[in-house]
């Protein structure tokens, strides 16, 4: 299986970065082919949808973001990594995931092609309270839904502010580490 990491945290060697790289480690472990992006390479812009039919939204800066779903489509499993920004997901991953909206290859809009496609979430946070972190997961898990995606798992690291916080908290890592293995 090809498995591709969307690290959506700007700090590249973050905690979402670290996170991330544990989970394709697993997967490499369990002899998967794997990818890791930073969504903070690419000129992701707020969409600026022009609604037509189902199959004719369009956007003329789709470009980027369509080179990275293709990623998505082409592969089988795919794991989207955020900080926790204000309760919610990275505005960076956000910018992503609403490109997803125009995507379409070969008359088919991007949910025609995700359908049996893995998904798995990582999570950092400086709040050791973690009473929230339903709250965040759920616009995933209906998107997943949306798209006939499997959720295969989350990781959600707590208590981890500064850039390597997580690597004290190896549990976490090796919980993020069995998920890569289990894929
Ligand atoms: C703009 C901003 C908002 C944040 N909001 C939250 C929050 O709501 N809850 C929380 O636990 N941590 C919050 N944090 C802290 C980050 O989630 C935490 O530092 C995380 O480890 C960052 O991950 P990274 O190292 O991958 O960038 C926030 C950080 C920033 C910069």
């Amino acid at each position: 299986m090809k498995v591709i990491g969307f690290v959506g945290s700007p700090r590249k060697g973050g905690n979402t970065d670290r996170l991330v790289e544990e989970i394709l480690a697993g997967a490499d472990d369990a002899s998967h082919e794997t990818e890791k992006v930073y969504l903070a390479d690419y000129a992701l812009t707020p969409i600026d949808p022009v609604y037509g039919d189902e199959l004719n939204w369009t956007d003329a800066r789709q470009g980027v973001a369509d080179e990275l779903i293709d990623k998505i489509v082409a592969g089988d499993v795919v794991v989207l990594g955020s900080p926790v920004y204000w309760f919610s997901i990275s505005g960076l991953l956000k910018l992503f995931i609403d490109r997803w909206a125009l995507y379409q290859r070969d008359n088919q809009r991007l949910r025609d092609l995700t359908a049996g496609k893995k998904m798995v979430v990582a999570l950092a946070m400086a709040d050791a309270d973690d009473s929230y972190v339903e709250a965040v997961l759920a616009p995933l898990r209906y998107a997943a839904n949306w798209l006939k995606m499997e959720w295969a798992g989350q990781v959600v690291a707590t208590g981890v502010a500064e850039v390597g916080d997580v690597v004290a908290h190896e549990d976490v890592l090796a919980n993020a580490r069995a998920l890569g293995q289990s894929l």
